[in-house]
């Protein structure tokens, strides 16, 4: 995610806004911004990598007003250039954004037609030019110029916007995206992030959805943007720590990016399907139906989290475009003889980009001939650079070592790719491309539900934190969720965990249950219910302790296990997606509990670029 700061005020602003983007450099950033309305002329100074860069640009072209916005740029719609970097600017008004406009393509080509020049790549940049037309063609104050220009926005923002011809003002307003008012004496703050303001101010106002703010220096008025009407500032007196106030509040990154998951899988799936059409649209993934009809070979390479996301997505492509899958770990892969030939596509999954293993066995593949096309988090990064076409998840940031959010959006990227894949193979029918997509479509929404369920852990823990040894279970696309659980587990508490097939119990790893060693059996209704609860049936034998993660309303769960968590009854191919809350939630709270470094956990590192 991006980060935002806006001033107004009785006061010289640019170390304000520099010295709060300074704040938010801990969520990452490629790039930084700001945008200063000095004796009414509007004067922007941008840069690319970090803010050492921007701090030299502005001592080499000093600025300075009592009005002005900031921004560091997290890349999502083109390369991390100065030209990319916020704040974009139509005239003199000048706007930074977080999040992602669907719709920019349309408005792009719209304001073109009435004569508007882009300098960037960016999607923001049509809302400056947006609220510039629509300003001078209805004559409208900043204020309802921006009103009106965020209603034809689609998607997710957090916006700030001014306009040097009326320096008195500073507008927000947001949409799916974070945005915070910040009260000061003869001054006030937007920002995304409390952090970022916090050494000014720590009376808050968390805005709603749908609301836009009028800030003045010694005055804010928050309406409805669909409505007009007032809504009643509710302020929060913050008391968190710095440290605190960067989590978000939570005690952890890794806390507060697994609560980030449900913005971050609807941001992922946003703008990249039709109902209507009953289409996925992925012009970044350059294989046609022709191409795929001839795959000699499909090969998935990702190492450690990433290569749990393609075993889910093995089930997706064979299951939904009928496509023979072969997940490997690149580490292994890039020293084998696999056949690969011009026909073969390899797709490489890296939160990073930057991965090592991936990326030589991507090398290895290209240098053969093969297609290479990519999952990755972090735009311009090597693996992209290197690759013929890139999906992007959306998952902003992941600052815990641990991956969470950068699992959740891949397995949401895989299934829509799948999706596609199966449109273009003739596979998978209207209905069933509809289906597939209002399943993924349901999921945030019964994530944030699942997240209110966290005292159900409490018992857990108390009871297994020191246990030194776990087993966890599951069958079918909840194989590689057994795989996740048992590596966050055993990443952040340390405690030796294995993951297995379920079926797989009785060739060996039963015999190490007693009643010492714990196992986590995911055990949905789904297509292999009953078969799995034997396997848990078995353990019980033996005086095994047993988790088991079933489907809501599953009484029998409760006897037959000695805890049960759950997660709602949902279509099979998104299990995966609810599956991992608690696999996460489980692991974060033993290790919580055991007090161990839970966002640097020893000895890893968070993007592996050695052997
Ligand atoms: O950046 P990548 O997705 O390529 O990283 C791969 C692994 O290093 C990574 O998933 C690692 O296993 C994480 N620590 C898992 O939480």
């Amino acid at each position: 995610m991006c980060g935002i700061v806006g001033y107004i005020g009785s006061n010289p602003c640019v170390d304000v806004l520099v010295s709060g983007l300074e704040k938010l450099e801990y969520r990452g950033y490629d790039s930084a911004g700001v945008a200063i309305v000095r004796d009414g002329v509007l004067e922007t100074r941008r840069a690319k990598g970090k803010l050492i860069n921007l701090k030299r640009a502005i001592k080499a072209e000093p600025t300075d007003g009592l009005l002005g916005i900031g921004h560091t740029r997290w890349a999502t719609h083109g390369a991390p250039t100065v030209d990319n970097a916020h704040p974009h600017r139509s005239g003199e008004i000048a706007v930074v954004h977080n999040g992602i406009i669907e719709n920019y393509v349309e408005l792009k080509r719209e304001l073109v037609g009435h004569g508007h020049v882009f300098a960037s790549e960016t999607d923001t940049e049509v809302i400056a030019h947006l609220v510039n037309h629509i300003k001078t063609a209805r004559k409208l104050s900043l204020v309802d110029a921006v009103r009106a220009a965020v209603r034809r926005l689609h998607g997710a923002y957090s916006i700030v916007v001014v306009d040097a011809s009326e320096p008195d003002v500073l507008v927000g307003a947001r949409l799916a995206s974070p945005l915070v008012l910040g009260f000061g004496t003869d001054e006030n703050y937007l920002a995304s992030d409390v952090s970022a303001i916090l050494n000014h101010t720590r009376d808050i106002v968390f805005l709603d959805d749908g609301v836009l703010a009028t800030v003045r220096a010694g005055s804010v008025t928050l309406t409805d943007i669909e409505t007009g009407k007032e809504v009643e500032p509710v302020i929060k007196r913050i008391t968190w720590t710095p440290s605190m106030a960067e989590k978000g509040g939570y005690k952890h990154f890794m806390l507060k990016e697994i609560h980030e998951q449900p913005r971050a899988i609807a941001d992922t799936l946003r703008g990249r399907f039709s109902l209507e059409r009953c289409e996925v649209d992925l012009p970044e993934i350059p294989v046609t139906a022709e191409q795929l009809q001839n795959i000699s070979q499909f090969y998935v390479i990702a190492c450690g989290t990433s290569w749990h996301a393609g075993l889910v997505g093995k089930y997706h492509f064979e299951d939904l475009a009928g496509l023979a899958t072969h997940v490997e770990l690149a580490s292994e892969f890039r020293y084998r003889r696999a056949p690969i030939d011009e026909r073969t596509l390899v797709l490489a999954i890296s939160q990073s980009g930057e991965t090592a293993d991936t990326l030589a066995a991507l090398r290895d593949a290209k240098a053969r001939g093969a297609t290479i096309i990519s999952i990755c988090n972090v735009i311009e990064s090597s693996i992209p650079r290197e690759s013929h076409g890139t999906l992007y998840t959306h998952a902003g940031p992941e600052i815990g070592v641990a991956s969470t959010k950068a699992f959740t959006t891949q397995l949401a990227a895989l299934h829509l790719l799948a999706i596609r894949f199966g449109h273009l193979l003739g596979r998978l029918a209207p209905e069933g491309v509809v289906r597939e997509l209002e399943a993924l479509l349901h999921v945030p929404a019964m994530m944030e539900a699942e997240l209110e369920r966290e005292h159900d852990y409490a018992s857990i823990i108390r009871s297994w934190h020191q246990v030194h040894s776990m087993l966890f279970l599951g069958r079918g696309n909840l194989y590689p969720l057994a795989l996740e659980g048992a590596l966050k587990l055993k990443e952040i508490s340390y405690i030796h965990a294995e993951g297995y097939a379920a079926g797989e119990m009785k060739h060996g790893p039963i015999a190490l249950i007693d009643e010492d060693v714990p196992t986590v059996v995911l055990n949905p209704m789904d297509a292999h219910f009953a078969k799995v609860r034997s396997n848990l049936a078995e353990v019980k034998a033996r005086s095994g302790p047993v988790l088991t993660v079933a489907t809501d309303g599953d009484a029998e769960a409760d006897e037959i296990g000695d805890f049960k968590l759950t997660v709602p009854d949902v279509p099979e191919t998104v299990l995966p997606l609810m599956m991992s809350l608690p696999m996460q939630l489980l692991a974060y709270y033993m290790a919580d509990f055991k007090g161990t470094d839970v966002d640097q956990p020893r000895n890893l590192a968070k993007s592996v670029t050695v052997e």
